[in-house]
Order: C-alpha cells, then structure tokens, then sequence
C-alpha cells in the first residue's frame, strides 16, 4: 500500500468498525458455523442480515482472492474486491438448508433432473413478471454462457458477425471467441445521463453476415432496464433485417426502486419475440455463480431446437438443489437485498458526488448491483496512458484502465474491473460491484476518495 496520503488502512479500518471485514468470518474458520448463524431473519423484524461484512478472503474468491493473487495488494491491506459480478452476502438460508439436507448423502452420482425443478423456474417468471414459458421450449445449461454459446453455433457461423450494443458485458467476447464469431459493435449513447442505443447506427451495423444480437437486459456494465418502447423497437429492427435476438437476462431480478425489468419475451409483439431466445439462470440473484446451473427458453421451436441440437447440458447436483431452494424459498430474502443494494447504489451516487471529484457518475443505474464510473480525471491525473503506453512498448500489453485498477487496488486496497474490456466506449471506464454490505462499501469509497485526494498523484510507485 502507498503511504503518500498518510492514510494507515489498518487502524482507518478499526476506526470505521471494519476489523469485522477479517473477522466475520475469519480466513479458514468455520464457514459452516457462521452460514449457520444466518438461517433465520432476525425473529423481531423479519429482516435478514446484509450489515455484517462477511469476508470471503481465504476462500478462493475470484472478487477477493483473486485480486491478492495480482500482488498489487494483500489479505491485511484490501478493503474491498469489488470486481467479479458475484455477491459478498450471507445467501437466502432456504438455499443453505437444502442444500445440508442433501449434504447428509453419501453418494454423488448422476441424477435425473426434478420436475419440480422445471416446475419451479416456470412458476418464478409467471409470478415475477407474468411470462409463460411452455416446459417443452426450456432447456438446461452449464451457465448462461454455454447457453449462449449454443446458440451461436446454432445461427452463427465461424467467421460472422455478432451484434452487441456497447459498452457490454466483457463475457459475451469469450462466446464470441469460443465460437469463431466476430464483434459488431454499436456503441451506445448517453442522454441525460443514461445510456441509449443509437437505433440508426445499430441498423447499419447489420450486415449480410450478421444473424444474431446478444442483449443485456438489465444491461451490464451500465445498469439499463430497458423499456418496453426500447426492446420493441431494436426487436423491430433485428426481425425486419433477420437477426435473432439472444436476450441475457441473467440480471432480470435486480432492479432499483421506481424500475421494471421488462423480459423481451413479454413484449406484445409476438412475431418479435417468437425471433429470441431467453437465457436466465438464479445465479446472479441469489449469489450461485459457481454452481454453473442455467436455463435459456424460446416461444420458437426451430429456434430453441436448433440451439438444443449444439448445447451440451452438465446437471449439478448442487446447482439444481440451490437453484430449486432459491426460487421455492428464497423470494423474501431477494427482496429484502435488492433493496438493500438500492440502498447502495444511492449511497455510491451522493458519496462519489460530494466527495471524489475525480470520478464522475452516470444516472443512478435502473438494474443490478453494478456502477459504471467515468475515471477519465483519474487516469489523466495517474498517467495512465503514458504508463500503459510504455508497458505495451516494452511487449506487455497494458490498458489505461488496467494501469487504473492495479493504482486503486495499491492506493486504495479496492479492486475494480478495468473498462475496456467491456468493448468500444469502455475506454476511461471502470465498473464497480456493490452487492457487499453498506459497511464495507463506505470503507471502499472512503479509502477511494483518501488516496485521490493527494495532490502528488502518481504511477511511480506501480
Ligand atoms: C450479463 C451476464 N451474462 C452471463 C454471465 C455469466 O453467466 P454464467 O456464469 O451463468 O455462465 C454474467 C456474469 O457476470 C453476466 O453478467
């Protein structure tokens, strides 16, 4: 860690409470003892418990450990991994208690997949959003990603192009990768704040090798709900120019306060949305990233049967288990954290506004525990471009951005994804992930704001 802005994280994490952050859960304790600890909301209020930092280092966290790992911080100077799209919450107890009750089997063999467990995702998506989905057009997958990359060996061919509306999700460039396929990029604008699609740009886009568009819907990185109006009309366009509409909805149960997510397929237009693919898991949800356990679903039969014929389905045991439990038993719990993080994401909004002037804000986002910040000032104050520049001379290909995240983790011990992964209008961007109690965010925003405050800002010590 930089001492230039005298800041000593050790006792700042005392001081703000935060010794909790290493002792919550200490690094190779009983991790079964304390998931047991949250099994139950608390029984005077019926309110579960996201205050408590619960820290995940030691565990082999990606968010955590892998920002260790780069050796830009350590376990004793890390305030916060804020990177990688999982949570750092307790997970609804009804998901922790199936899944003990399936701990005590012994044997671990192949299974059949449960009808209640297609019955249970069906019954979600009616409740929630009012979508009917006929069980014999919804497939299983290892992931949303392998889902997605069914499909585009379905309809895309090596070499053809993929429709995406950046900056985008940086996982959907490994399916392209992983299938041979192509980016097209149209690059979204921001009005008022918020990011748009530029409709006419991304109807010129589409060539006579362009047979599919992947939507995030709610966007990630920039937290877009989109609306009705918006869907129907890119929906308009691809069906009109013959590109099938591969709809990520991964993030479909976070939304902010006042927001809707619409799910494409509920738009009235039938033809529209007979021409997608839906592809959802309950991992961003309800904090089961590594479960590898997904679905993707279709009104259109060739469509879902072709992506069926390329897709390869693995069952978890236990990422069937805890999918099944999440949506049979953890509805009030999702509840209470998206609310909690909407809590959040007004905090991350008002904190960087009045106190890190160096980094700016979009609109609050409508959708998912992420934040897109504009970190133009701070590479420019850093040199981050004359670093990287100098990096790439010397044979090690470096971003502005990633000069910017190994700064932060260094001077501030939070760890954040670098932009330009996220495709054309990343550049300059970083992306934050605030699914982490309110405690450990304002650790990370504090500690942000102390190490961007000095005046001698700098890449010498990197
Ligand atoms: C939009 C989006 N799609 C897919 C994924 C990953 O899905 P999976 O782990 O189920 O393959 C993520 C993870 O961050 C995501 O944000």
């Amino acid at each position: 860690m930089a001492q230039n802005d005298g800041l000593n994280r050790r006792s700042f994490l005392r001081n703000a409470g935060l010794t909790a952050l290493v002792g919550a859960v200490a690094p190779g304790s009983s991790l079964a003892a304390a998931a047991g600890a949250a099994l139950v909301p608390a029984a005077d209020t019926g309110k579960f418990d996201f205050d408590t930092p619960y820290s995940r280092i030691g565990t082999d966290s990606t968010k955590w450990d892998g920002a260790i790992n780069t050796g830009f911080t350590d376990k004793d100077h890390i305030v916060a991994g804020m990177g990688i799209a999982d949570m750092d919450f307790r997970c609804a107890p009804a998901i922790t208690q199936a899944l003990q009750e399936r701990m005590k089997h012994d044997v671990w063999g192949y299974m059949v997949m449960p009808k209640s467990f297609t019955e249970g995702i069906i019954a979600w998506n009616k409740k929630r959003y009012g979508v009917d989905t006929d069980p014999a057009l919804m497939d299983i997958s290892t992931g949303v990603h392998p889902g997605l990359v069914a499909a585009l060996r379905a309809f895309s061919p090596p070499g053809s192009k993929v429709l995406l509306t950046t900056p985008t999700y940086n996982g959907f460039y490994g399916d392209l990768r992983n299938t041979g396929t192509l980016p097209e990029e149209s690059v979204m604008k921001v009005v008022n704040g918020r990011f748009t699609f530029d409709f006419d740009d991304f109807e010129h886009r589409i060539g006579r090798d362009t047979n599919t568009f992947i939507l995030c819907n709610p966007q990630n990185p920039t937290g877009n709900c989109w609306t009705p109006e918006e869907l129907t009309r890119i929906g308009e366009i691809c069906l009109r120019k013959r590109v099938i509409v591969l709809a990520d909805e991964i993030h479909c149960d976070w939304t902010a306060k006042g927001q809707k997510y619409t799910p494409f397929a509920s738009l009235p237009n039938k033809a529209i949305v007979n021409n997608s693919l839906t592809f959802k898991a309950a991992s961003k949800s309800f904090g089961l990233a590594a479960m590898k356990c997904a679905w993707y679903y279709s009104t259109n039969k060739d469509l879902f049967m072709a992506t069926k014929a390329n897709n390869h389905a693995d069952l978890t045991t236990m990422g069937m288990i805890a999918s099944k439990a999440a949506y049979s038993g953890g509805e009030e719990w999702l509840n209470q954290c998206v609310d909690y993080v909407n809590g959040n994401h007004d905090l991350v909004q008002s904190y960087i506004k009045a106190n890190i002037p160096l980094i700016k804000t979009y609109a609050k986002a409508e959708g998912t525990y992420l934040v897109w910040l504009d970190i133009t000032q701070v590479a420019d104050k850093i040199g981050a471009k004359e670093k990287a520049a100098a990096e790439t001379k010397a044979g090690r290909t470096t971003s502005p951005e990633q000069i910017v995240e190994r700064w932060l983790l260094k001077n501030a011990g939070v760890a954040l994804n670098p932009g330009h992964t996220y495709g054309a209008g990343g550049a300059n961007h970083m992306r934050m992930n605030i699914a982490l109690s309110r405690k450990t965010l304002q650790a990370a925003l504090t500690s942000m704001q102390n190490a961007l405050k000095s005046p001698m800002l700098s890449t010498a010590a990197l």
